[in-house]
């Protein structure tokens, strides 16, 4: 893949941020999804690549638009064959009530090396550089926060576990805080918690949890452009979605999964423009004058490089863009 690719993508999030940023606390999850789908969709059209939809909006029949299967780009493209994987609006409760740590998010591979996740439940574990190749999803809390403090140079009380704030991780909660670590709950968003917690700065060291299936595939781009390490292992709940992990081709669908199971190669490039403030990034804001800015993260997995993008957009501008 060229890297030019990576700045065009950045350009993508960061227009479905805007679009969905006007919808920040008004209480309509669904506006708000579609106005940063709806905006994404357009700015690929622009970009000189050949891309396949592997994670999107849904099936054909559910999504009108980034729907699986769905080619991306402009009509006459020469550009690279990859496999796309969106999530327009990362936190779509988060922009509904107002809260922090939405984002809008994308992450591209060459063709083929991106997992088909169905859009169903998954545990996952990701670490940081310096823990990488230490943990395993299935080993035992305690274990894995001697691990990671052993790995980040840290006394266990000093060791910050992020988890999603959720009935179903209260016996990891449990025992996080048995062993005597801290706990960062978060409410949505677990994109963002998960590349938290490979980024030295943020002082996360392992994030835990059940999520979205989805947001896992994504989450391991972002990973893998980090030189962090993530396991993780379909939840699939019935026989239907059992069926369903089999005919995307998971023969296995409880298998374990390595960063390399998720995102094959070491071509990716990942992309995310805040909507509302983060941990990673800070969220829109509208300066007046007609202002506005955006703060965003891009990052290649080819050369580990880690861009933060600070961009004022003056809506005047760009009439053509949903920016006002
Ligand atoms: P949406 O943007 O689709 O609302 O997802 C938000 C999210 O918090 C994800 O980050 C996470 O993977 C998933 O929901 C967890 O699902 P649930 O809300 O069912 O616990």
């Amino acid at each position: 893949m060229e890297r030019e690719l990576a700045l065009e993508i950045v350009r993508v999030t960061e227009m479905a941020a805007l679009a969905s940023s006007h919808w920040l606390g008004r209480g309509n999850k669904n506006e708000a999804d579609g106005a940063a789908t709806e905006a994404m969709r357009a700015m690929f059209d622009t970009i000189n690549m050949r891309g396949t939809v592997v994670i999107g909006e849904g099936e054909l029949d559910e999504a009108p638009m980034l729907y699986i299967g769905e080619k991306l780009g402009h009509a006459d493209a020469t550009g690279p064959e990859v496999d796309v994987a969106v999530d327009p609006l990362e936190g779509t409760t988060i922009v509904a009530k107002g809260h922090n740590n939405a984002m809008s998010v994308i992450a591209i591979g060459d063709r083929g090396t991106l997992l088909h996740a169905p859009d169903m439940y998954m545990m996952k574990m990701a670490v940081g550089k310096r823990a990488a190749g230490k943990i395993k999803l299935h080993d035992p809390v305690d274990q894995m926060i001697e691990i990671v403090a052993e790995a980040n140079n840290k006394r266990i009380q000093d060791v910050t576990v992020i988890i999603q704030e959720r009935e179903r991780h209260q016996a990891i909660i449990d025992a996080i805080r048995e062993k005597g670590a801290r706990v960062k709950l978060f409410g949505d968003g677990d994109v963002g918690a998960a590349i938290a917690a490979c980024l030295p700065h943020t002082g996360i060291d392992l994030f835990l949890g059940i999520g979205g299936a989805p947001e896992g595939v994504i989450s391991a781009a972002a990973i893998k452009c980090l030189g962090g390490d993530m396991q993780a292992q379909l939840k699939p709940q019935n026989d239907s979605e059992r069926e369903r992990c089999i005919r995307m081709g998971l023969a296995n669908p409880e298998q374990l999964l390595q960063l390399e199971d998720l995102v094959r190669g070491d071509d990716a490039i990942f992309a995310a423009t805040g909507v509302s403030d983060g941990e990673l990034l800070q969220g829109v804001r509208f300066l007046g004058d007609d202002m506005v800015e955006t703060h965003s993260i891009v990052m290649r997995a080819k050369t580990k490089t880690i861009r933060f993008v600070r961009a004022l957009h003056n809506t005047e501008h760009k009439p053509h863009l949903p920016l006002r």
